[in-house]
C-alpha cells in the first residue's frame, strides 16, 4: 500500500494511542501460565500482539473478545500448556519469539516457532545459548542462531548469566524460563531496559528481587492479574515529534504509560529543547504504571549527542528522533545503538537512506549515526523496508516536508499502530 502525505495547514487535535505493545504480550503470556483468569483492558491490536495470542491459543490458552474494544477474558491451562499441533507463527514479532522461547523451554513437548521474512533473519542465539544453558533442547538454522526454532521443553536448571546486550527480550525470555527452574535465575544487565516483566511478575506473586543492574527471580507459580494497558508510548512518540516540528501544531496524545523505563523520548527531546511545548497533563497512576495525556506543539529544537544508558529505554523512538533531528539546529549524534541493526529492519542504514531521499543529511555510524539539522525536507518516494517504525518515521518527516510524500509499504504500520493512518487523517483535518 501507497500512502501520500502533503504537510497540512495545521496539524491539531487529541487521539488516544493503541495499548502498549510490550505490556499486552506480557498480558497475554503471563496470565496464560497464571492459576485463575484475568481480563485485561485496553490490548494493543496490533499484528505483533495477533501472532502472541494466535501462538497461545494453539496451547491451549482461551483468549476471548469481551463487549468492550480492546477488552479480553484470558484463560489458560495453568503453568502445563498442552503441545501445539503445527507450527507456532510469530510474524514479524521479535517480542513473541523470544519470550515464547523461554516459555516453552519450560514446558515438557515439542514447539516449532518461526516467523515471517524479517524475524527469521533476527538474531535468536542470543536467547538460545543461555536457554541451551538451563538445559532445554533447543535447535535452529545457522547454528541454532536463526528461526524456525525447535524447541523439546523440560525441567530446566537455574543459571547465573550475564547478558551481553540490554534486551529487555532477552531478560524476559529468560524469567520465563526461570519461573518453572529448579532455583533462582540471576540475571546481570550490561544497563536496564524495559522492565514490565519485572513488575507484572512482581504483581502475580512471584518474587523478583532487582539490586542495580543483578535481577534474581525465584520460581514460582504466577497467579492472574487484570491488567489495564496504559497507552503505548512508542507509538505517542511519531505525534510528539509530529507537533514539535509542525510550525503550526498542537496535538494531545491522550493516556500515555510514561513508565520510566520506557520515557527516554521525553528526556531526549527536553535535552533538544523543546521546553513547554511537550508537556505532560493529567499524570496519574493506572494498573501500577504512570500515564499521562502528552501535549505537543511548534517547538524549536537543537543538536544533541545522545549515548550511553538512556538507548536502551527509548530503542524503538530512534528512527522518529532521527526525524526530529533533521529540523533541528546543528548536529545530533546518536552512539551506543548498534541494536538497531538488528531490529525489524536495520534501522540505522534505513533511517539514514529514507531520510536521505528526502535531503536530509545523515552518516551511518556501526552504532549509530550522524544526523545534521538541515532545518527542513522536502517531499520524495520512501520505502518503509518492511519495518512499521520506519513507515510512520517517514509519514512524520512528510508532515512537516515540502511537497508530497509517498511511503510505499505503509501497511506496515498495522503491525503496532493499525489506526496510525487515520490518526493521521484526523490529526490533518483530513478525515
Ligand atoms: C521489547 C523490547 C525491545 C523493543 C521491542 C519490544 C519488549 O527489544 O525493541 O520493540 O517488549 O521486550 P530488545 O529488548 O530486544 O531491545
Amino acid at each position: 500500500m501507497e500512502q501520500s502525505i502533503h504537510s497540512p495547514r495545521r496539524l491539531a487535535g487529541s487521539q488516544a494511542v493503541p495499548g502498549d505493545k510490550s505490556v499486552s504480550h506480557r498480558s497475554l503470556i503471563l496470565n496464560a501460565i497464571a492459576a485463575g483468569d484475568a481480563t485485561v483492558t485496553g490490548l494493543s491490536d496490533g499484528a505483533d500482539v495477533r501472532s502472541t495470542a494466535a501462538c497461545l491459543r494453539a496451547m491451549g490458552v482461551r483468549i476471548e473478545p469481551l463487549a468492550e474494544p480492546g477488552s479480553f477474558h484470558v484463560s489458560g491451562p495453568g503453568a502445563n500448556l498442552s503441545e501445539p499441533a503445527d507450527m507456532l507463527d510469530a510474524g514479524n514479532s521479535g517480542t513473541s519469539m523470544r519470550l515464547l522461547s523461554g516459555l516453552l523451554a519450560g514446558q515438557d513437548f515439542l514447539s516449532v516457532l518461526t516467523g515471517d521474512g524479517s524475524l527469521r533473519s533476527r538474531p535468536m542465539g542470543r536467547v538460545v545459548q543461555p536457554l541451551q544453558q538451563m538445559g532445554a533442547e533447543i535447535m535452529g538454522r545457522n547454528g541454532n542462531t536463526l528461526a524456525p526454532l525447535a524447541i523439546r521443553g523440560g525441567s530446566l536448571r537455574s543459571i547465573e548469566y550475564e547478558m551481553p546486550v540490554a534486551s529487555a527480550q532477552v531478560k524476559s525470555c529468560l524469567m520465563l524460563a526461570g519461573l518453572s527452574a529448579a532455583g533462582p535465575t540471576v540475571l546481570q544487565q550490561p544497563a536496564l531496559s524495559r522492565d514490565h516483566t519485572e513488575r507484572m511478575m512482581t504483581a502475580m506473586g512471584a518474587q523478583v528481587e532487582t539490586d542495580g543492574l543483578t535481577l534474581t527471580l525465584h520460581p514460582t507459580e504466577l497467579q492472574a492479574v487484570d491488567v489495564a494497558v496504559p497507552g503505548d508510548i512508542s507509538s505517542a512518540a511519531f505525534w510528539m515529534v509530529a507537533g514539535l516540528i509542525h510550525p503550526n501544531a498542537r496535538v494531545t496524545i491522550t493516556g500515555v504509560g510514561l513508565n520510566p523505563s520506557r520515557a527516554g523520548i521525553i528526556d531526549a527531546l527536553q535535552m533538544m529543547g523543546a521546553g513547554d511545548a511537550l508537556s505532560l497533563e493529567n499524570e496519574r497512576v493506572e494498573g501500577g504504571e504512570p500515564v499521562a495525556d502528552v501535549v505537543a506543539s511548534s517547538g524549536s529544537l537543537h543538536g544533541i549527542d545522545l549515548g550511553g544508558d538512556i538507548i536502551p529505554i527509548m530503542i524503538d523512538e530512534l528512527p522518529v528522533l532521527a526525524v526530529a533531528a533533521c529540523f533541528a539546529e546543528g548536529d545530533t549524534i546518536i552512539r551506543d545503538a548498534a541494536e538497531l541493526r538488528v531490529k525489524e529492519s536495520d534501522r540505522i542504514a534505513t533511517t539514514v537512506s529514507e531520510l536521505t531521499r528526502l535531503g536530509g543529511r545523515l552518516e551511518p555510524r556501526d552504532d549509530g549515526m550522524v544526523i545534521h539539522g538541515v532545518g527542513k525536507l522536502s517531499g520524495a518516494a520512501v520505502e518503509s523496508h518492511d519495518d512499521h517504525r520506519i513507515a510512520m518515521a517517514m509519514a512524520v518527516a512528510g508532515l512537516a516536508a515540502s511537497g508530497d510524500t509517498v511511503i510505499h509499504g505503509a501497511e506496515d504500520a498495522s503491525v503496532s499502530y493499525p489506526t496510525f493512518w487515520e490518526h493521521l487523517a484526523a490529526l490533518t483535518g483530513a478525515a
